[in-house]
């Protein structure tokens, strides 16, 4: 996910841009860049980091009076995907003539069988991204006339765009398309504005129009003239946006937690997009440079990470063992760095981390590396340090996570996990056979999720029922065990209720002594090995008065006689089961921390990136 913005009319296009690049920041912010066209030519400003930075470029590079002539230009702010955070991935790009340039969000799938074929015509690249071969593309086909160029290049796509182009034969011009990535136009007086979301130009105008799935659109100061990809006229409406600044940016969501656990069918779509041979039953993960003959020279997995990632990890373990016949560890990685633990040169160490930047992951893997371990990362931020110096990993292409607790990170880092595990268990025992059903598993993830969301309305009707507790007991068996004690981390970091996650079995050796009715429990009861084993257990709270709530399978009347609220998520396999139940649990837990009032983006004490020990 990263942020556009588009200006052509009377204004500063500079101000306007760097306005709306800062209102997009929450997009992405690991780099940044602007084109704007004056003087028969186009001029380029980029930089890595935040858009403050881009801003005092700028003003060094152009002077003011530069600055307030300029009518046009496109803007981008980054989250990367192909290529580190660099200044030569940043976006706009140019094409080979450095006479067009494009911003771009989205994944081009062909984008490795397009940059060859441009390649064999001569092309050069500067950078690693999709997007640049985008505009070389549109460069190629360029007689003249940007929008034909643009309709021309995007017959040959595949993939998902959100894009701007200029070009500097015709300065009063935007040609912007849309497919899977949004765009909306800002219609305002003798200036037309182009933005990822309307949080960029709401304070310009708010008459907008939300441009679909294959529109093409031709900018200029008048107004927008948009086509389909094959020229044909298409009608959109005009909307009147009538949200603050602070709504927008969260796309109309109260926070960015509940924005990014709503996101999560399409940050597992992009996690998954390209990444699945279903021919071989088998996945693509091109990150992780292993043969299958050194794959199945792996003897132990060995999982590294902190939190909600550790967690995961624990999940993982599941997914290695079941899958790829691996003995599995997970270990948090405080305790991994600081134990001299034993590493073989046959361990593979799977660091997961989202933010790249923990502290305690990273001197893990270090540790690993040091004693000759095969080291393999997990990590969402793009270029970030773990990602780095795994050198070799899978990427969660999940989107910028800006909620402090982590949600869709967690689910695509399972979604990775299994991918993981079906990869090395086909390169040793997992037959085709097998890895076809896992493949096609997998595949439901998303709507799995969906089917969850479209549940929000039932969850808050339980979340209101114990917003008011004190204590909360999560308690799971198998590989619904982890979940649990996320589910559990969940809820007590956003609602400061005391809550603790427990194997079931556990319950009775200890903790049984706390519950009574004031402490309701969280049975993970989906219908997946184990669960009459967790009915007793669920039996044995009820006789202590405990309230339980059941995540239970749709459908699954017989297990509803046993708990007193039910949270229902759909009937899946049980190795996909942990991704909707633990959709369902933050679901839970944000409402009940929205009903107590808490600041659920930034809770107490915690802070998104922990980088210190
Ligand atoms: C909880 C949460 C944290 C992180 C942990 C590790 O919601 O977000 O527990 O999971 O700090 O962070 P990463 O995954 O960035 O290494």
């Amino acid at each position: 996910m990263c942020g556009i913005v588009g200006y052509v009319g009377a204004k500063s296009a500079v101000d306007v841009l760097i306005g709306g690049l800062k209102r997009l920041e929450y997009r992405g912010y690991d780099s940044s860049g602007l084109v704007v066209a004056a003087d028969k030519a186009l001029h380029f400003v980029k930089d890595t980091g935040k858009v403050r930075q881009l801003e005092t470029r700028v003003h060094a590079a152009w002077p003011q009076a530069f600055r307030q002539r300029v009518g046009m230009g496109i803007a981008h702010t980054r989250w990367a995907t192909h290529g580190a955070p660099t200044r030569e991935n940043a976006h706009p790009h140019s094409d080979q003539t450095g006479r067009l340039a494009l911003v771009h969000n989205g994944i081009i799938e062909n984008y490795a069988a397009l940059r060859q074929q441009l390649a064999a015509k001569g092309h050069t690249f500067v950078s690693q991204t999709d997007s640049e071969v985008l505009i070389h593309l549109i460069g190629e086909l360029y007689k003249g006339n940007l929008f034909e160029a643009v309709c021309a290049a995007l017959k040959h796509v595949e993939g998902t765009y959100g894009i701007a182009a200029v070009s500097v034969d015709h300065p009063d011009q935007i040609v912007a398309a849309r497919k899977g990535s949004p765009l909306v136009i800002g219609m305002g007086e003798n200036e037309t504005i182009i933005a990822s979301d309307v949080s960029a130009l709401i304070s310009h105008t708010r008459q907008v129009i939300y441009l679909d799935d294959d529109d093409v659109a031709l900018l200029t100061p008048a107004g927008a003239d948009i086509r389909n990809i094959h020229n044909v006229p298409v009608s959109r409406e005009v909307a009147q946006v009538d949200w603050d600044v602070g709504v927008a940016e969260k796309g109309g969501f109260e926070h960015f937690m509940l924005k990014e656990i709503f996101e999560q069918p399409d940050a597992l779509s992009n996690t998954l997009r390209g990444r699945l041979d279903e021919q071989m039953g088998t996945a693509m993960l091109a990150g992780l440079a292993l043969s299958p003959r050194e794959l199945a020279a792996i003897r132990r997995v060995v999982i590294v990470a902190c939190g909600t990632s550790l967690h995961a990890g624990m999940v993982g373990k599941y997914y290695f063992e079941e899958l790829a016949d691996l003995p599995t560890e997970v270990e948090q990685a405080a305790e991994y760095r600081y134990r001299n633990p034993i590493i073989h040169p046959t361990d593979m160490v799977v660091a997961i981390s989202q933010s790249g930047e923990t502290a305690d992951t990273l001197a893990a893997i270090r540790e690993a590396k040091q004693k000759g371990a095969l080291v393999v990362g997990i990590c969402n931020v793009v270029g970030s340090t773990i990602a780095r110096e795994t050198g070799r990993g899978v990427y969660l292409h999940a989107g910028p996570e800006i909620g402090v607790a982590s949600t869709k990170a967690f689910t695509c880092q399972l979604a990775v996990l299994l991918m993981m595990a079906l990869k090395v268990g086909r390169a040793r025992r997992l037959s085709r056979q097998d890895g076809l059903e896992i493949c096609a598993q997998i595949k439901r993830i998303p709507d799995l999720v969906k089917a969850v969301l479209d549940r929000n309305a039932a969850i808050i009707k339980v979340a209101e029922r114990y917003a008011t507790a004190k204590d909360f007991f999560y308690i799971g068996r198998g590989c619904m065990y982890p979940v649990a004690l996320e589910g559990a981390l969940k809820l007590k970091e956003i609602s400061y209720i005391h809550a603790e996650g427990y194997h079931a079995a556990e319950l009775k050796h200890g903790p049984i002594a706390l519950l009574d009715e004031h402490a309701p429990v969280m049975a993970l009861l989906n219908n997946i090995a184990g669960k009459e084993k967790m009915i007793s257990n669920v039996q044995e709270c009820r006789a202590r008065q405990a309230p339980v709530i059941g995540v239970l399978s749709e459908g699954d009347r017989d297990t509803a006689t046993h708990v007193n609220d039910a949270l229902h998520v759909p009937l899946a396999p049980h190795l996909s089961a942990p991704i909707p139940t633990a959709v369902a649990l933050q679901l839970f837990a944000y409402h009940v921390a929205r009903l107590r009032d808490c600041p659920v983006d930034q809770p107490r004490n915690l802070a998104k990136s922990v980088t210190v020990e």
